[in-house]
């Protein structure tokens, strides 16, 4: 009698240890619940969404950025401005229980409101950063790296820009595109004034082009996608030409005050310039296979679509415009940068 009851309260404590695990384990770690994102989102009008706070959406890959990731993710969560923070983790091969302490940990030490999900994506397509969300209930978010991290003031000066000018893309990273005369073909560059990418190291927007990019089945945006899913590259550049496309005006760059950025595994030899001019001499090999690549990616994605979407913007928006003055830079008026 003795020795089935307490053969009764290892079963008990067995089916408790159970529902309390996978009640901890399913709110912390969902593997994209919604199989069709793009029909549930069908009806949802975006202009309704609130607009006064934006959604964080990081990208996460690598276990040895994790400590970066939590420095960041905490940096975000003390802005009054950020809604939610969704770490979507692109790497299949993380252990669940990395990412079950990872989650614990991000939640422990975030100090702000906002609230934290962490979404082990369904696949490593890079397409899948940019899958449109149900639960993402602002207007506007943030899409970024797990390499940047960007001081608060920035953030919330890049939000201010971004609601008068809410069609556009705001970043703080800028390439361009452009033209090889002598091999008559597209090339992905960096020019001192000019610009006309934004990279996902921090790119605001609103999130109707999230529905957009992964929404559209007409086939030239279902082949673009399939490029991204084959070079394992460019779709951020994608993104850009969705815009583009659409709005028929570049993006904004603008400046921060304090920026730490550790550099792109993606992006191999990228990382650390972001906002440097042209350093042609001296380009390291793996930089010039880097750009090469990116390079073609715009001269299929200029194929596909049959016309070049990208246009260039001029000058950078800074917080502290008192101390700016105006440049002309091809016949526009623009804020001189400071350095
Ligand atoms: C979580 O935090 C602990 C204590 O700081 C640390 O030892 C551990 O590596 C962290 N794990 C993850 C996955 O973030």
């Amino acid at each position: 009698m003795k020795l089935a009851r307490n053969e009764f309260c290892i079963w008990c404590f067995i089916f408790v240890l159970i529902s309390v695990t996978s009640f901890v384990f399913s709110r912390t770690i969902s593997s994209d619940p919604d199989p069709d994102p793009c029909e549930s989102m069908k009806s949802i009008e975006f202009h309704r969404l609130k607009s006064d706070q934006i959604t964080v959406l990081i990208n996460g890959y690598s276990e040895s950025r994790i400590p970066l990731l939590q420095s960041i993710v905490s940096s975000y969560s003390g802005s009054s401005i950020v809604s939610s923070i969704l770490l979507l983790w692109g790497n299949p091969t993380t252990p669940s229980q990395v990412l079950d302490q990872l989650y614990q940990n991000l939640t422990q030490y975030s100090l702000g409101t906002a609230s934290i999900s962490l979404i082990q994506q369904p696949s490593s397509s890079l397409n899948s950063r940019f899958i449109p969300r149900p639960s993402v209930n602002t207007r506007a978010v943030l899409i970024c790296d797990d390499d940047v991290e960007i001081d608060r003031k920035s953030l919330e000066f890049a939000f201010s820009v971004w609601k008068s000018n809410p069609d556009r893309l705001i970043g703080t990273f800028v390439r361009s595109h452009g033209f090889d005369l002598q091999g008559k073909e597209w090339i992905y560059t960096v020019y001192p004034d000019k610009y006309s990418i934004v990279l996902t190291k921090f790119m605001l927007m609103k999130q109707d082009y999230l529905y957009e990019y992964s929404c559209n089945v007409g086939v030239e945006m279902v082949e673009m996608r399939k490029i991204v899913d084959e070079t394992r590259n460019c779709e951020d550049i994608l993104m850009n030409f969705v815009v583009a496309d659409k709005v028929r005006a570049g993006p904004i760059m603008v400046g921060a005050e304090r920026v730490r950025d550790w550099g792109d595994a993606r992006n191999e030899e990228e990382g650390g310039d972001g906002e440097s001019g042209v350093r042609e001499v001296g380009l390291s090999s793996r930089r010039v296979e880097h750009r090469k690549r990116r390079g073609k990616c715009i001269k299929e994605f200029h194929r596909v679509m049959g016309k070049m979407p990208l246009l260039y913007s001029y000058g950078k928006v800074v917080n502290s415009v008192g101390e700016q003055g105006l440049c002309r830079k091809a016949g526009k008026l623009v804020f001189c940068d400071r350095d």
